[in-house]
């Protein structure tokens, strides 16, 4: 591997003069306007598969410790709770928003029963090593179906990661310079990655697809698509209309320019078409994001929607809660 030191820079959305690629170079967390999304890609050859969790034996498996230990009632009870939960697929598990659904699944245990996928063990141990969190690479369809064999929702959070050039020196200013790996350009990781989770999915009989995806697609010379030579909104954008197309009930999210904030603290603002982008509201904190994602899971409302999501600065507006509401306000399919 040419490239082997593998540095996370920041991904900008926004065209604001205060947010350019140059100012990206060495304090990649400090960004208000901006938000480091590119993570490091692990080498191409870590295909570990993990024994499929089972969810009809976790069933009995609670019928006979239960009968043991509790009445009849309270098995039935029990049983009923399991039989009613979704099971959901977070892909990109141990990215930064990955991490966060993931997460959310796990404390919502009385709905969801989780699952992560992630592309090696280290992602795995670093997300908690669970047996409900599969290794697989989303370039590689077969390597999916452990994973997805079974669930009831998909949440795709899976980008191809820039990485920048490590002969950047921010002393002598300039912009950096961003490369992607042979074979997780945008094309490979965004498109390919992001059909073969989907076409997985509809084999399996997935009842919902939630895809995150990005504000800017419908701007082709948007500046992030010169990125690496690797034109990662114009592949997102193609994967949305291929999940778009697809007949799986859908959500779309297009997420404005991403920060590592506190979520649940701000008012969200849904847009379409990029509107936002012409805004000071741009952004928006990955929990909230990660919210979004599990909510879209619960009405109607989210279904076959594809929308901008961004959020007005804390201490400006009403932190949403209601999410039904939310969801109702998306005029757009795509
Ligand atoms: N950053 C922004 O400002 C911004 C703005 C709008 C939208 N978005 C979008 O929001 C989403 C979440 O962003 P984020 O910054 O939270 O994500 P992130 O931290 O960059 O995570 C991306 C994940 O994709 C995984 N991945 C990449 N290639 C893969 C492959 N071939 N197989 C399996 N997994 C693979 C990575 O795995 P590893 O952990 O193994 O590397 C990583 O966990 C992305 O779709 C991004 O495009 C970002």
């Amino acid at each position: 591997m040419a490239m082997a030191t593998l540095t996370r820079v920041p991904f900008i959305y926004s065209s604001s003069p205060s947010t350019t690629v140059g100012q990206t170079h060495n304090k990649y967390r400090q960004v208000a306007l901006s938000t480091p999304f590119l993570n490091s890609l692990p080498e191409f050859s870590t295909h570990g598969f993990h024994a499929s969790y089972s969810y009809s034996s976790s069933l009995s498996f609670a019928g006979k410790t239960s009968r043991k230990s509790c009445s009849r009632g309270a098995v039935k009870v029990l049983a009923m709770a399991d039989s009613s939960r979704s099971t959901v697929l977070v892909t990109g598990a141990g990215g930064r928003t990955g991490q966060i659904v993931y997460k959310k699944l796990k404390e919502r245990s009385e709905q969801y029963v989780a699952r992560g996928l992630v592309r090696s063990e280290e992602s795995k141990e670093k997300i908690g090593g669970a047996d409900d969190v599969f290794i697989g690479d989303i370039r590689t369809a077969d390597s999916l179906i452990p994973a997805i064999q079974g669930i009831d929702a998909l949440i795709i959070l899976t980008s191809a990661v820039p990485k920048m050039k490590p002969d950047f020196d921010p002393a002598k200013g300039g912009r950096p310079e961003f490369y992607f790996e042979d074979g997780a350009y945008p094309e490979q990781v965004d498109w390919i990655g992001q059909k073969n989770q989907i076409d997985a999915a509809k084999a399996a009989g997935v009842k919902q697809i939630v895809l995150v995806g990005s504000m800017g697609g419908t701007n082709p010379n948007h500046p992030l698509n010169s990125l690496g030579n690797g034109n990662i909104l114009v592949w997102k954008r193609k994967a949305e209309q291929y999940l778009a197309d697809s007949g799986i009930p859908y959500t779309i999210i297009r997420a404005g320019g991403l920060q590592d904030k506190e979520g649940g603290v701000r008012e969200l603002l849904i847009g379409k078409d990029d509107e936002l982008l012409q805004t000071e509201t741009r952004t928006i904190a990955r929990a909230d994001v990660a919210e979004v994602c599990t909510q879209a899971l619960q009405y109607e409302e989210a279904k076959f929607k594809a929308f901008d999501l961004a959020s007005k600065p804390e201490g400006t507006g009403t932190p949403t809660k209601d999410f039904k509401a939310l969801f109702s306000k998306i005029t757009t399919r795509f």
